[in-house]
């Protein structure tokens, strides 16, 4: 028996990166799995790649209309959705006086907005069908403190810290867990954005930025999409039932909270 048998996830932003990693791990726990994401092409290869039970969903989390229809075309395929990861998020860096209220605007749109609209259109179904839930929401160490050059994605993470909480005490009550989780730094196509901005913003070499930010993880290294997926499995597990309204770091020791 695996831990996820017959469970059926949505996860956004799973074209690639920590998304698909997770969509990975939840298939070889035995789940099914939306591989939703803005990207459908991205996301139609990589639910080829991952075989029969995933299933690629085109979904844009900050227009309304398509978190519905990407809800409606996973209930259609898959009958039920017992998890949800509201995952997709965006970066962005720029010094205060520089931040743009176009950006700002965006990254709320996607990070917060989406975070929330995301999981009250899935929040519906489960409490109509009457059989909870897991909703797991991407926090990050960005939304812990914030950092100079980063305060709108900071920002936009401590909110999905706060949506975890009352969502979490709200929802519970109907048997649906939210919990969050919070990465570090986690290598990948994301971080090289990140190192990008940083190249850009202190005057590094590319690449510069991640090596110092890997050799200050205390672990001793950045970190790996597929290091998160065992809180993703444990925290969608029966095993997280009486967890509530949590965030818990996944850093390799970069922050403790
Ligand atoms: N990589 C890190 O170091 C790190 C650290 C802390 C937290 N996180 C968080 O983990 C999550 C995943 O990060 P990642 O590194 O895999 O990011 P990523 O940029 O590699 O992947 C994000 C995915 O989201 C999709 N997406 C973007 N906008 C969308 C939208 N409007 N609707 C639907 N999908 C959209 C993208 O197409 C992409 O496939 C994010 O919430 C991120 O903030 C990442």
């Amino acid at each position: 028996m695996k831990r996820l048998d017959g469970k059926v996830a949505l996860i956004t932003g799973a074209a690639r990166g920590i998304g698909r990693a997770f969509a990975k791990a939840y298939l070889a726990e035995g789940a099914k799995v939306a591989i939703a994401d803005i990207n459908l092409e991205a996301a139609s290869q990589t639910a080829t790649e991952l075989g029969p039970n995933a299933l690629a969903v085109a979904m844009d989390v900050t227009k309304q209309a398509s978190i519905d229809s990407a809800v409606e075309i996973t209930l259609q395929a898959f009958g039920q959705i017992d998890i949800l990861i509201n995952n997709a998020a965006l970066f962005s860096a720029a010094p205060i006086v520089e931040i743009s209220r176009d950006d700002y605007q965006r990254l709320f749109d996607i990070n917060v907005s989406g975070t929330l609209f995301t999981m009250q259109a899935v929040a519906r179904h489960m409490i109509e069908r009457g059989q909870g839930g897991k909703i797991i929401n991407m926090a990050s160490q960005a939304g812990r403190r914030g950092e100079p050059l980063v305060a709108t994605y900071c920002a936009t993470k401590a909110a999905v810290i706060s949506l975890t909480q009352s969502a979490g005490l709200n929802l519970i009550a109907h048997g649906i867990n939210v919990n969050a989780i919070a990465p570090g730094v986690v290598d990948g196509e994301h971080w090289d954005g990140v190192d990008a901005f940083f190249a850009k913003y202190e005057g590094k070499a590319p690449g510069q930025k991640k090596q110092e930010v890997g050799q200050a993880v205390p672990f001793g290294r950045m970190g790996r999409a597929e290091d998160l997926t065992g809180m993703a499995i444990f925290l969608a597990s029966s095993e997280a039932d009486y967890i509530v309204a949590q965030t818990y770091n996944v850093d390799g020791g970069n922050w403790m909270s």
